[in-house]
């Protein structure tokens, strides 16, 4: 698919990009990134989480080069971490080293939650309490994080910001602050036939914010691999289930960030197809009939980070 969305910046995106999280085996998420340049891919969503940014730009160096493609043919997206909240700058400025860019296309706010920089365990990014509970700074507002995370783009590095993980009472706290001037391209959340969040989705819309979907196909071990609804809908059209879940994340008007490591699931990852509304409607009657289930928990925040759920 070359289905693009315009962005509330006046920006395009690629609605299908390339998922980098839990590419972790060495030398998987370079060949995957790669491998999706030249299969098509025209997006790629990475992290400093990851931990595998350095492949990733690798992979991306491997992909223009293999295509003849150009750095600004390509829409690449990272994510500031919580540990830097105090300091998005210093935080891009080692995210783009370790891809190798100049810029990118989008930096995000992967959490609304800063994590504390001095706390056990922070040089990891994943600083604990006594508890085992991730250790959080507590006084500490997203609204601020984002203030800071706005100087990327005056300075150049990032030509777009976005949050990730961001509900609708948190983007409203966000988008009625006063420090907030640059309005967030894309809201990145976990979304898929059992998590469809529509309330999310119809507030994003009416905020012109692109729903950016992660963990479309339901990450590991996934059930809708099995469900009944999405297999025989996949059945009924000769496409595999992965191609239903990603057609139904574009039919609904989102970006979809599904994640492989294996080149040919990559490429069919990108052959989408028309999904006709009665299709669509079935996969939405999914989660009306036997409820919504996050997939992916944040079990590990000592704060409710997703109050207001459908
Ligand atoms: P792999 O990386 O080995 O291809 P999500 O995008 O929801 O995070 O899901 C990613 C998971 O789904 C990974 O385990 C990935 O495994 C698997 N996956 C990706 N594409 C497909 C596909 N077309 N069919 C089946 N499983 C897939």
């Amino acid at each position: 698919s070359t289905k693009t969305y315009s962005l509330n910046n006046g920006a395009v995106i690629p609605a299908i990009g390339l998922g980098t999280w839990r590419a972790t085996n060495e030398g998987d998420a370079q060949r995957a990134v790669a491998a999706a340049i030249v299969a098509g891919y025209r997006h790629i969503d990475a992290a400093w989480a990851y931990g595998n940014e350095k492949e990733v730009g690798v992979g991306i160096k491997e992909g223009l080069a293999a295509t003849g493609l150009e750095r600004k043919d390509i829409f690449v997206t990272t994510k500031l971490w919580g540990t830097f909240h105090h300091d998005p700058e210093a935080a891009l400025d080692i995210s783009l080293e370790r891809l190798g860019l100049d810029y990118v296309d989008q930096y995000m706010m992967h959490w609304p939650v800063a994590l504390n920089p001095n706390g056990k365990g922070a040089e990891t990014g994943f600083p604990v309490l006594p508890s085992g509970k991730r250790d959080i700074l507590l006084d500490w507002s997203f609204v601020k994080s984002y203030e800071n995370l706005q100087k990327t783009v005056v300075s150049g590095k990032a030509k777009a910001i976005g949050v990730s993980n961001f509900s609708i009472k948190n983007l409203k706290t966000l988008l009625a602050a006063e420090t907030t001037k640059i309005k967030p391209i894309c809201n990145q959340v976990e979304a898929h036939p059992y998590l469809p969040q529509p309330k999310l989705l119809a507030y994003c819309k009416s905020e012109d914010i692109l729903i950016t979907a992660y963990s479309p196909l339901g990450s590991i071990d996934s059930p809708l691999l099995q469900d009944e609804t999405v297999v025989a809908i996949a059945k009924k059209n000769g496409v595999s289930v992965a191609q239903v879940l990603i057609s139904w994340a574009l039919w609904r008007g989102t970006a979809v960030l599904p994640k492989s490591v294996s080149a040919a699931r990559i490429a069919s990852n990108l052959q989408v197809f028309e999904l006709s509304n009665e299709d669509g409607e079935a996969l939405n009657q999914i989660s009306v009939t036997k409820g919504s289930q996050r997939l992916i928990s944040p079990d590990w925040s000592p704060v409710v980070i997703f109050e207001d759920e459908d």
